[in-house]
């Protein structure tokens, strides 16, 4: 069994009531271990999205604890948390190539080029305009619109 140590994400008793009065998440509950690949699944509308927001910052439970490694991070802003989203729409900068848009974020924290331990043939393989983002929709996604 994994120790309460292991558990990197813990959501407990979180509810989210919106101005409006709405309820998109009631006393929910959730222990992620380290490791650990989670999907929320469930219909549309159901609160999958304001779980997410809440974990990331963007939204701030109304009643409930959200823990990071055992630290109460509840109401961090999103900037303070080191939590990431991935958005279903890529935030992708297009005049940028693959390097470039991977490098973006770790330029920003100033990492140093040694810790990226990147070295010159990714460099070489992620350059160029043949690598910069398409944002138009595959084939199939623009035949059934
Ligand atoms: N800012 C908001 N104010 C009021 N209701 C909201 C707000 N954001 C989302 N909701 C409602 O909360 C419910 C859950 O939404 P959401 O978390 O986006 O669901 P899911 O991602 O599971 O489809 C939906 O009924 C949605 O309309
Ligand atoms: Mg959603």
């Amino acid at each position: 069994m994994a120790k309460s140590e292991d558990t990197i994400i813990s959501l407990q008793h979180v509810t989210k009531r919106f101005k409006d009065g709405f309820v998109a998440v009631e006393d929910f509950n959730l222990d992620i271990k380290r490791g650990e690949f989670v999907t929320l699944l469930g219909p549309s509308g159901c609160g999958k999205t304001t779980t997410l927001r809440m974990i990331a910052g963007f939204d701030i439970p109304s009643e409930g604890t959200i823990l990071l490694s055992g630290k109460d991070i509840t109401k961090l802003p999103p900037h303070r948390r080191p939590v990431n989203t991935v958005f279903q729409h890529y935030a992708l900068f297009p005049n940028l190539d693959v390097y470039d848009n991977v490098a973006f974020g770790l330029k920003m924290k100033r990492v140093s080029k040694e810790v990226k331990g990147w070295n010159g043939k990714m460099r070489t393989r992620t350059r160029g305009p043949e690598h910069r983002f398409s944002f138009r929709r595959p084939a199939a996604a623009r035949r059934h619109r």
